[in-house]
């Protein structure tokens, strides 16, 4: 075994860790109850499986055929006459952008481990007060924690893919399976579990929006963490030998459990709670510590176990969205590995402190530009513009650039015949198609 590159088991472990964050717990449950419940989660899943998990095992094979950096296999794999396409490889710098606000995130987690064992907010409006006050004034303490999580996804980047990436996600990764296991048992004996059920499961047409097609389209990219070349950095780590189909489906299918169990074990508490599902972003920072604290002592150990998850899922994929851009560095710019590391970290983490600022009440109209402060601006370049160009290239590259007799070689052996052709028809016209009116919505050029 080549002694720095993932064992087959630490690579689904790593790409689930990749896959699995706050995607999955913060984000999917809230757009979920925004957008109605079952019809939305319908549309998630289709996608999901047709077009994300295609591009998916499109980025799995890439990085496995050549064992570098995204620009250098890019280039590899491009016809002379088409060198160009390397540029493709760029998209991981769509993972600086991420790498500013998702931190920031993790922040927030940090702090509300804190408030679980030390006062949980005894109803909602304190709750609202508690979040919005620390959001908005508590400057010093949200950059505190905001460090902490930039210091510890640096260190373990540093330390290489397997010293570092492999042995977290081998720790956090079961840690969390185990976590969300037993809150799911917990909420399965609670009244609101049959609700919740039937909230995600039951396609409630009547509150079916058009508008809910493109959140759950959107989303399907940005938990499954394609289109920035994250998956393809951590295939090209992979061991030779494996069956790349099969741990792209595992981890797909994983990826969709958990966003799906994180969905009933929320909305299981917040029905027996008689509480609304539809409250936004809010849902996880505001609601659930309000009827955590109703719960008494239990709820202060549920509410630390469920942050303890959210925190171990958001790192290992932040994790993940700084491995390309340190990889490219060290491989094609013969850096260091701690130097490119450091570098990286500090540009993210100047930014990022540039994000959490603009939500803060000093900074806030110093840092809005036009409908959005910086914090949303760097989520919304990342997750509706970049991250959807990053498909469209990675699509078109093995749609129609890779010697289809390396694709061929390498996947039918795994997939077969008919799949084979399914997945190309997906790469040439599906994915593209779909991805590019997707994104023109998102910008606002169509509405739908
Ligand atoms: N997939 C991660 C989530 O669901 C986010 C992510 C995006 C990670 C892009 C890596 C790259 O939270
Ligand atoms: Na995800």
């Amino acid at each position: 075994m080549h002694k720095n590159r993932f064992s087959r088991i630490g690579f689904i472990l790593a790409a689930a860790g990749s896959a699995v964050g706050l995607g999955n717990i913060w984000k999917f449950p809230y757009i979920t109850g925004e957008n109605g419940g079952g019809i939305f989660v319908l549309v998630y899943l289709a996608t999901v499986f047709f077009i994300g998990m295609s591009i998916f095992i499109a980025e799995v094979l890439l990085g496995s055929l050549t064992n570098k950096n995204a620009v250098t296999t890019i280039e590899t794999l491009s016809p002379p006459q088409k060198k160009y396409w390397k540029y493709t490889g760029f998209t991981f710098l769509t993972g600086i952008f991420i790498l500013t606000f998702y931190p920031v995130v993790i922040g927030w987690i940090f702090n509300y481990m804190v408030v679980s064992v030390s006062s949980l907010p005894s109803n909602f409006k304190e709750s609202e007060n508690l979040f919005m006050s620390f959001l908005k004034n508590d400057i010093l303490s949200q950059i505190f924690y905001y460090t902490l999580a930039c210091v510890l996804i640096a260190y373990t980047i540093s330390k290489g893919v397997k010293k570092g990436i492999e042995k977290m996600n081998n720790i956090l990764m079961p840690s969390l399976i185990f976590i969300l296991t037993f809150l799911l048992i917990y909420s399965i004996q609670l009244d609101g579990f049959y609700k919740a059920v039937e909230f995600m499961f039951y396609p409630n047409f009547e509150k079916f929006h058009s508008s809910s097609i493109i959140v759950a389209v959107g989303h399907a990219f940005f938990t499954l963490s394609i289109g920035m070349a994250t998956i393809l950095t951590y295939a090209a780590s992979l061991d030779k030998n494996v069956d790349i189909v099969r741990a792209s489906i595992t981890v797909v299918i994983m990826d969709t459990l958990i966003a799906i169990v994180a969905g009933l074990i929320i909305f299981s508490i917040v029905f027996t709670a008689a509480q609304e599902p539809g409250k936004g972003a809010g849902l996880v920072f505001i609601t659930l510590p309000a009827i955590f604290n109703e719960m008494g002592t239990i709820g202060i150990y549920l509410a630390l176990l469920f942050f303890i998850a959210l925190a171990f899922a958001a790192i290992t994929s932040a994790i993940s969205i700084l491995e390309p851009t340190v990889m490219y560095l060290v491989e094609r710019k013969n850096m260091s590995r701690k130097n490119a590391t450091y570098s990286v970290a500090l540009l993210a983490y100047v930014l990022g402190l540039l994000a959490l600022l603009s939500n803060t009440e000093s900074f806030s109209t110093a840092l809005t530009f036009g409908s959005k402060n910086l914090f949303d601006w760097f989520d919304f370049i990342s997750s509706a513009i970049l991250m959807p160009i990053g498909g469209i290239l990675i699509a078109l590259f093995v749609g129609y650039v890779l010697d289809k007799e390396v694709s061929r070689k390498a996947l039918i052996p795994f997939m077969g015949e008919t799949y084979y052709k399914i997945w190309l028809f997906t790469m040439k016209i599906v994915a593209p198609i779909a991805i590019f009116v997707l994104m023109l919505n998102e910008i606002g050029i169509i509405k739908f």
